[in-house]
This record gives structure tokens, C-alpha cells and sequence, in this order.
């Protein structure tokens, strides 16, 4: 299988055996959770699902839904009350005890608002996702106020490492978040305690979020290329 089949698999899998009628759910970001919406959106139109209340951390989120008629709602709407049945969403690294890197896709901040929220958290992976030890291979997404990007760059010395400033594809300059942020992307060079970190970074000011995501351990899917989905609990 190739690796957009896998991730449509996952994504499948994570909605037939996780979604129940009736429930809050937050809908994470990237090519490995769209098929996953599509298919909440499927079994809303087949009539499989009912009064799904859905939460989108993405503006690609928030189209994709409105494409296929999923009721959307704020996190902070009345039906919601700030809080979730259930958020499935992807990832750009996950290690074996669960722990991930988010943020590939410029979501993470919602993506970990929403992930916080939830009673219960899925994340959908294919094989490639899986590493030993987190942000050696793919870099950790930080978000950062504008005003602060220096002054955050040079205190992110101290923690080693490459550190770049995300430049955006098709626009001149960097990316801007949906928050009107940016983003450095750290590279470590050597294994890093991710749950010790999590919390640290967020303490310099001017970081506004980071991609690690320790605070909870979900339910991970992990799909391989010979088409089967192992479940990591
Ligand atoms: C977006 C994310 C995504 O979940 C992560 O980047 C994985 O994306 P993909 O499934 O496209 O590889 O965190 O901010």
C-alpha cells in the first residue's frame, strides 16, 4: 500500500471503531486526519452517525467539514462547554510511550487546546511516524509572537540544536499561524525529555505554545504498508 492509502486506512479505523452518536469531537489537522473527517462526514450522510457536535483545530479542518455538512462548533459554545468526548488527530512523531511532536501543519496550538479538552485522544499515524526518541529527526514546532522572535531564538540556544524560522510556501517570508504567529522549528541533537520540556519552553516569554504533547497518553493507530492497523494503548 502506498502511504496515502495507509493513512486513509487509519484514519478510517480510528472514526468506525472510536465515534459514537451523540458525541463532542474535537478534528485534528493534516493528510493523515482528513480521511478521517471525510469519513465522520460519510457515515453522517449514510445515517450511521447522528448529532455529531464536531470541533475543528484548522482552518483545513473547518473547510473539509463544511464541505461534508459536519455541524461545527466552537470549543467555546454553549453545545461544547469546553469540553470533548473525543479528538482524533494526527501526528509528526510518536514514541512508544505516546508521547508526540504536532505542529507540522502550523495547527499546534489549537491541536493542543482541543487534545487538553478531551476526555479521550486518537492519534492516526502511518508507520513512518514512529521513532524512538522524539525531535531528532523531525523538528519541534514552537509558536511564537511576532515581537518575540529573537529574544526567544536566543534563549532556544541553550536547549542545543538546529533551530530554523519556518518560511511559507507561495507567500514571501515566513509562515504566520492562524493566531498571527510564527514559528521556529528545533531540531535537537541529542534525545531530550519531551514531558520536562513541554513545560519549560512554554515558561520564556513570548512562546506562545510548543508541540510536545505528553500531558496525555492517547490511543495510537498505527497503520503499515502491508494494510494492516496495529492499536497502541
Ligand atoms: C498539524 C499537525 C498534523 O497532525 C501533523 O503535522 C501530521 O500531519 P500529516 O498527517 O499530514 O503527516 O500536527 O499541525
Amino acid at each position: 500500500m502506498d502511504q496515502g492509502s495507509v493513512k486513509e486506512l487509519v484514519g478510517k479505523k480510528a472514526v468506525e471503531t472510536m465515534v459514537k452518536s451523540g458525541m463532542k469531537l474535537g478534528l485534528g489537522t493534516g493528510s493523515t486526519a482528513m480521511p478521517a473527517v471525510r469519513h465522520v462526514g460519510l457515515l453522517l450522510r449514510q445515517g450511521v452517525l447522528k448529532d455529531i457536535r464536531a470541533v475543528p483545530t484548522s482552518f483545513q479542518t473547518s473547510i473539509e467539514c463544511e464541505k461534508w455538512g459536519i455541524p461545527l462548533f466552537s470549543l467555546n459554545s454553549a453545545e461544547i462547554r469546553g469540553e470533548l468526548d473525543l479528538t482524533i488527530d494526527g501526528a509528526d512523531e510518536v514514541d512508544p510511550r505516546g508521547y508526540c511532536i504536532k505542529g507540522g501543519g502550523g495547527a499546534l496550538l489549537v491541536e493542543k487546546i482541543t487534545a487538553y479538552a478531551s476526555k479521550a485522544y486518537v492519534i492516526v499515524a502511518d508507520e513512518t511516524k514512529v521513532v524512538e526518541n522524539l525531535g531528532l529527526r523531525f523538528p519541534l514546532p514552537i509558536e511564537v509572537i511576532p515581537e518575540a522572535r529573537v529574544s526567544v531564538s536566543l534563549a532556544l540556544e541553550a536547549f542545543g540544536g538546529e533551530l530554523m524560522l519556518r518560511e511559507a510556501v507561495r507567500k514571501a517570508g515566513p509562515v504566520i499561524t492562524e493566531h498571527g504567529n510564527l514559528l521556529l522549528d528545533l531540531r535537537f541533537k541529542r534525545p531530550v525529555d519531551p514531558v520536562l520540556l513541554e513545560t519549560e519552553l512554554n515558561r520564556i516569554p513570548g512562546i506562545v505554545e510548543n508541540g510536545f504533547f505528553t500531558r496525555l497518553i492517547p490511543r495510537v493507530l498505527v497503520g503499515h504498508a502491508d494494510g494492516t492497523v496495529e492499536i497502541r494503548d
